[in-house]
């Protein structure tokens, strides 16, 4: 029997390694192109929703050219939607007729998906939703598309959600004993009662079984990591569209956590966003992520043809290109020992230090604290020497350049022109 502590060491080795993962939202919603909750957000009756089955043929479907996006990206891991909160699955369930099968398209994406994956070396996850608006025993409540309708009580009567429980159950059978090892498992969510409507009807542990649900999963692929949604504790936290403050706990004790980022806001595939995060921005996302021992989940919503968008092409290769000279910062770092500079952020593995800067300043960065403690400095992009020195802080501040810095501060001299890249990095050689 393993502690839930001793069971996170022994398999989660991979996920800190990682840091960067690629999550992928891809439904019926991505016709619509107005935001995976579509359905909810414009009380899409479940009859007119379906009929988006006639016309899902993503013709250009490449998962081949989707890993390889990803592993150029520097991403270790991808996380695909198997069923999102609409109900319809991109995976052949022998428990409904509601999946990719069913549609133009007439075949299973999953199967191919998890194939490319695992071929370009990549971990393989599965998002998949506990919310089911097409379910017809899944009770109609605050979040639910139908929620306005007048004779929900009605409606409501003759669902029964330990019915819908049991497929719930069943299809995470299907999904964890039909595609080979699945490394990663994201369950889609628990919640309270909407304040803002007059149904009833949060959900959590009960409603999904969850302690069952878990014991499954783990006992269908024993290595898998499992996300905190069931509502019960898993393997790791999973922070939504925020960067945390700093490394995350739970009564007290570090746990592994993984922040969830769009590119846009939306999830799903939304074509008239210009909500854009620059590249720039993600990286600085990302860093700071790892500098609080976090990984940086990034969503891209693929459109109804198969493919990423221009702005997500972009974005991932933006990032990709900063990876290949940075990802050494990055791979199975964490929180530093030491405190940063203002702008700055650090990562630490082993005796490498990692200051990233997130702004330019004129020549010189003082680092309190690591007087004495480094053996060299390299800019990490080209490997050039940066030069440093320690300053005698009795050194009168007038015309001696630089008195005045605390005692124990290392000061580095920088090139006067930034280097041309999302975040430069200096690598300190710490004694
Ligand atoms: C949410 C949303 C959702 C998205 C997800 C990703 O809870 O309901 O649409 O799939 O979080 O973390």
């Amino acid at each position: 029997m393993t502690t839930d502590s001793a069971r996170s060491t022994e398999f989660a080795s991979w996920f800190s390694e990682a840091r960067l993962g690629l999550f992928l939202h891809w439904g019926l919603y991505a016709l619509p192109a107005r935001h995976e909750w579509v359905a909810s957000f414009e009380r899409i009756d479940g009859e007119t929703y379906a009929r988006y089955t006639d016309y899902f043929d993503p013709d250009l479907y490449d998962p081949v050219a989707w890993a390889r996006a990803a592993k150029d990206a520097g991403m270790k891991y991808v996380v695909i939607t198997t069923k999102h909160h609409e109900g319809f699955c991109l995976w052949d369930s022998a428990l409904t007729d509601y999946t990719a099968r069913n549609t133009p398209y007439g075949r299973d994406l999953i199967a191919p998906f998890v194939e490319a994956v695992r071929a370009a070396g990549l971990k393989v996850g599965f998002y998949h939703s506990l919310l089911d608006w097409h379910h017809p025993d899944f009770p109609i409540d605050g979040h639910h598309p139908e929620r306005d309708a007048p004779d929900v009580a009605e409606r409501n009567a003759g669902r029964d959600i330990a019915r819908y429980r049991e497929y719930l159950h069943g299809q995470v059978r299907e999904l964890l004993t039909n595609y080979g090892r699945i490394d990663y498992f994201f369950y889609d969510f628990s919640y309270a009662d909407d304040p803002h409507s007059s149904i009833e009807g949060g959900k959590g542990p009960d409603d999904w079984g969850s302690s069952d649900l878990l014991a499954l999963t783990r006992e269908l692929q024993p290595g898998i990591l499992v996300n905190d949604r069931l509502g019960i504790p898993g393997d790791f936290v999973t922070p939504e569209q925020y960067q945390p403050s700093g490394p995350m706990t739970v009564d007290g004790s570090e746990v592994l956590w993984e922040a969830c980022q769009t590119l846009n806001g939306s999830w799903g595939y939304f074509r008239d966003n210009a909500n854009i995060k620059s590249p720039d921005l993600l990286v600085r996302m990302l860093v700071d992520g790892v500098s609080k021992n976090g990984n940086l989940l990034l969503n891209v919503g693929p459109t109804a043809r198969g493919t990423f968008d221009p702005v997500a092409t972009a974005s991932l290769a933006a990032i990709g290109e900063w990876m290949r000279l940075h990802s050494r910062s990055i791979y199975g770092a964490g929180a530093a020992a030491f405190a940063p500079p203002p702008d700055a952020r650090y990562t630490q593995r082993g005796d490498r230090l990692y200051l990233h800067l997130f702004a330019w300043p004129f020549e010189h960065v003082h680092l309190p604290g690591l007087a004495g403690r480094v053996a060299y400095a390299q800019l990490l992009g080209d490997a050039s020497e940066i030069g440093m020195r320690e300053i005698d802080p009795s050194t009168p501040a007038q015309n001696t350049g630089m008195g005045g810095q605390p005692e124990g501060t290392l000061t580095l001299t920088l090139p006067v022109r930034r280097p041309d890249v999302a975040v430069p990095v200096i690598e300190l050689f710490l004694r």
